[in-house]
């Protein structure tokens, strides 16, 4: 790891004054979950996850037949008995999860997560915890959804990520824990089992936590009373002891999640996280017909915009119910993985930095003693003076090896950019090839030492 951590303990901040000290848009959720010793896992065990840096996340399940989105049953108030007749029009027609798989590869993913249970209760795997037996090997198709997908994604080389929500709506006791405490307690012995039989059969590298609020209300962190989250994830760990799980349980987790398609700009975040959103408009994450889809450069500039801040990038999509997306997404998907095979060196295993990103100019990723520009304004870049960082710069050229001019500028008068500013106009100016403006053009610099970017460790106290 060429990131350097300081030695000093850890800085104390809640979520809004991370926001406001780098003034960034970043939004994490279920921020002040429990602590845990125990849990934490040293940064060496975490790091194949930053090093894959893409991921793929899948909402499919009985809303998929629908087309409203995940949130259909609640929204509609669908009275259980016809939800549950839905499972006879899953997978009707040939589908296999590999075919997620193979989207996955082509999208340049690492990792994936797939809903194995979402809100409504309906397990895709074969289940014995479930409540009900509501379960798609005993209903419908009769499949364990998430034990085909689990075999594809290892055969691929991708790591396993299980999306699971601790919560179930067809429960009165979740709307009314104290109130019904019996039927909150067969909610909750139905997650601790479902969570051990997903963490025991189909091994999995990230658990992904969703709904641990409780009545859709408060957060994640204000319900870990209920639902012991740290006795939960040391069930979940007995079985994968190294298992990386997200903050949505009520307890810290392993990592910080950003979730949903606005901007990130602001500076480099000092702490593991995750931006997951979708590839389509965002209405919802679960199968919606017509959902448009996002446009190529504004995905490219999305994913460049969050790995040049230190994040990874999950992005979901919403396979109909016979698990297909649409030609166009395909297109999409395939779009993002040409640019990932051809400039995918700039971003996989690489960290954020050395240079802060400039919202809507440039940001960077280095490893080793190579540093990636990413360059998203190229007029705007001309006139940035990059910051002295003790390292010299050997050589500069793009990626298809045009050399980049470099200029060292001492009082310039002409720079009027915010960073020159800061720097008293002293720094390196470079000078770029005539390119045509693209999604990112990227600037590759050799320099003379290997890089490294001191990082304060940020530890949230609590609220979002
Ligand atoms: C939100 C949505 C939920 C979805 C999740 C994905 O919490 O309410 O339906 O599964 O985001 O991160």
């Amino acid at each position: 790891m060429e990131a350097q951590t300081s030695e000093k303990a850890p800085r104390q901040m809640t979520g809004a004054e991370l926001k406001s000290m780098l003034k960034s848009s970043i939004n994490f959720k279920s921020l002040g979950g429990m602590r845990c010793e125990e849990l934490n896992l040293p940064a060496k065990e975490k790091q194949w996850w930053t090093d894959c840096k893409i991921g793929m996340f899948v909402h499919w399940g009985l809303y998929s037949a629908l087309g409203h989105g995940e949130w259909a049953k609640f929204n509609e108030q669908i009275p259980d008995e016809d939800y549950e007749k839905l499972a006879k029009e899953l997978a009707t027609e040939e589908f296999h999860p590999k075919e997620w798989v193979a989207l996955a590869e082509d999208f340049g993913a690492k990792y994936m997560v797939m809903v194995t249970r979402h809100h409504d209760g309906f397990a895709l795997w074969d289940s014995p915890g479930s409540y009900g037996g509501f379960t798609s090997k005993n209903m419908g198709p009769h499949r364990d959804f998430v034990q085909e997908y689990a075999d594809a994604c290892r055969k691929a080389g991708l790591h396993v990520g299980l999306y699971y929500s601790t919560m179930d709506w067809r429960f009165p006791g979740y709307f009314d824990p104290l109130g019904q405490p019996e039927s909150a307690a067969q909610m909750k012995a139905q997650c601790y089992a479902q969570v051990e039989e997903l963490c025991s059969r189909f091994a999995p590298d990230i658990l992904w936590y969703d709904g641990s609020w409780l009545a859709h209300e408060g957060s994640d962190a204000s319900a870990a009373w209920f639902w012991e989250p740290v006795k939960l994830n040391k069930l979940a760990r007995s079985w994968r002891p190294k298992l990386l799980i997200n903050p949505r349980s009520g307890w810290e987790g392993d990592f910080y999640c950003d979730e949903g398609s606005h901007e990130i700009d602001g500076g480099i975040v000092p702490v593991l996280w995750e931006k997951n959103m979708c590839i389509c408009s965002g209405c919802s994450w679960g199968y919606m017909e017509n959902d448009p889809v996002s446009d190529f450069d504004w995905l490219i500039r999305m994913m460049v915009n969050v790995v040049c801040r230190g994040g990874n990038w999950l992005v979901n999509i919403g396979p109909d119910k016979n698990g297909k997306v649409s030609e166009e997404i395909k297109t999409r998907i395939h779009e993002v993985g040409e640019w990932l095979r051809t400039y995918g060196e700039s971003i996989y295993e690489t960290t954020a930095g050395p240079y802060e990103p400039v919202d809507g100019v440039y940001g960077s990723t280095f490893r080793g003693d190579t540093v990636y520009l990413h360059i998203l304004d190229t007029e705007a870049f001309e006139k940035v003076l990059l910051p002295e960082i003790g390292n010299e710069i050997m050589e500069a050229a793009l990626y298809d090896g045009r050399p980049v001019g470099i200029f060292r500028e001492e009082g310039m008068p002409d720079v009027g950019s915010a960073a020159a500013a800061e720097n008293g106009d002293r720094g390196i100016r470079l000078a770029l090839p005539d390119v045509m403006q693209g999604a990112d053009t990227i600037v590759v610099l050799k320099m003379k030492d290997t890089v490294c970017r001191e990082t304060e460790e940020i530890h949230f106290t609590g609220k979002e």
